[in-house]
């Protein structure tokens, strides 16, 4: 056959795109085969500790009750508790391992649910790990990532609302509360900031520090100095009150944040709660969840 030198390009591009985009074309056809089957993932940091089992029921149990008939699967970020609970005999599955599972199940839509408390690495990977699985071939059609707790605006106030109705009603206005995040080196450190200033805008004597970022317990102390606080209430801002709040905030070490604050004169009051375990903060995530469900 003889092809005009000028065209003879446009005979090299259109093999060149036949041997790359084939397989693409007839990934979404296969994509198409497939009956529409719509699931939920909720993705948690995960935990040891018994009462976050708890926790993680309930939240399960609300997801059902909220979106009858979607199923739910489970997926844990953290390795060191995956592997801690495997050695118990437990097998929780990774964010990878639930997707494959429920890639391999038909699923086609999936909302995923991140019950982190801000948008750190934990949730970078979870978009990363969910972005891979739509790429593939026998990948999903759709997945869409619900927000963490703390995302928008809207949310940082929705949680200050919470937090103020979960405080016990034995403290008095002159008393502080303290609250412990986690913190991380991620950029969305700053959302702990954030959030304790639309804390004080309601109760100036609420104050947010971290285990790991920054405000630290140095600064907690300086602050419940400069006003003088007799008696501070400890609260963990975590979705479990695991290992963080039991030792280093509630532990009875020199170290602990109990110990550290008792020592600059404060009493103590700490209470052993995550954020999952109360429903006015689920009722954040099962928002999230919905936005997703509605962007599949
Ligand atoms: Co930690």
């Amino acid at each position: 056959m003889f092809v005009p030198r000028k065209y003879s390009w446009l005979i090299v591009a259109a093999v060149l795109f036949t041997l790359v985009a084939a397989p693409f074309c007839m990934a979404s056809a296969h994509g198409k085969q497939k009956p529409k089957k719509t699931g939920i993932l909720l993705v948690a940091f995960g935990s040891s500790v018994k009462s976050a089992q708890v926790s993680f029921e309930n939240i399960d149990r609300q997801v059902k009750k909220a979106f009858p008939g979607i199923p739910v699967r489970w997926a844990y970020t953290s390795r060191i508790i995956r592997k801690k609970l495997a050695r118990q005999g437990r097998q929780l599955d990774s964010v990878a391992v639930a997707l494959a599972k429920m890639m391999d199940e038909g699923f086609t839509h999936v909302a995923i649910q991140s019950l982190h408390t801000i948008r750190g690495e934990e949730y970078d990977d979870l978009v990363q790990t969910a972005r891979a699985f739509t790429a593939m071939a026998e990948g999903f059609t759709k997945v869409f990532i619900g927000d963490p707790l703390l995302s928008r605006e809207k949310d940082l106030q929705a949680a200050a609302e919470a937090v103020l109705a979960n405080i016990p009603k034995a403290r008095k206005a002159n008393e502080a509360v303290v609250l412990m995040g986690h913190g991380t080196p991620h950029p969305s450190n700053a959302f702990y900031a954030a959030f304790m200033y639309q804390l004080q805008q309601k109760d100036p004597n609420i104050f947010v520090g971290t285990v790991e970022g920054w405000p630290g317990i140095d600064e907690v102390v300086a602050w419940l100095k400069s006003k003088h606080i007799k008696k501070a209430y400890l609260m963990p801002f975590m979705s479990v009150a695991g290992d963080h709040a039991k030792n280093d905030m509630a532990g009875d070490e020199p170290d602990s944040w109990k110990s550290i604050i008792t020592k600059a004169g404060v009493k103590c009051v700490p209470l052993l709660k995550g954020t999952a375990e109360y429903d006015n903060m689920i009722a954040i995530w099962l928002a999230h969840l919905k936005v997703a469900l509605r962007h599949l």
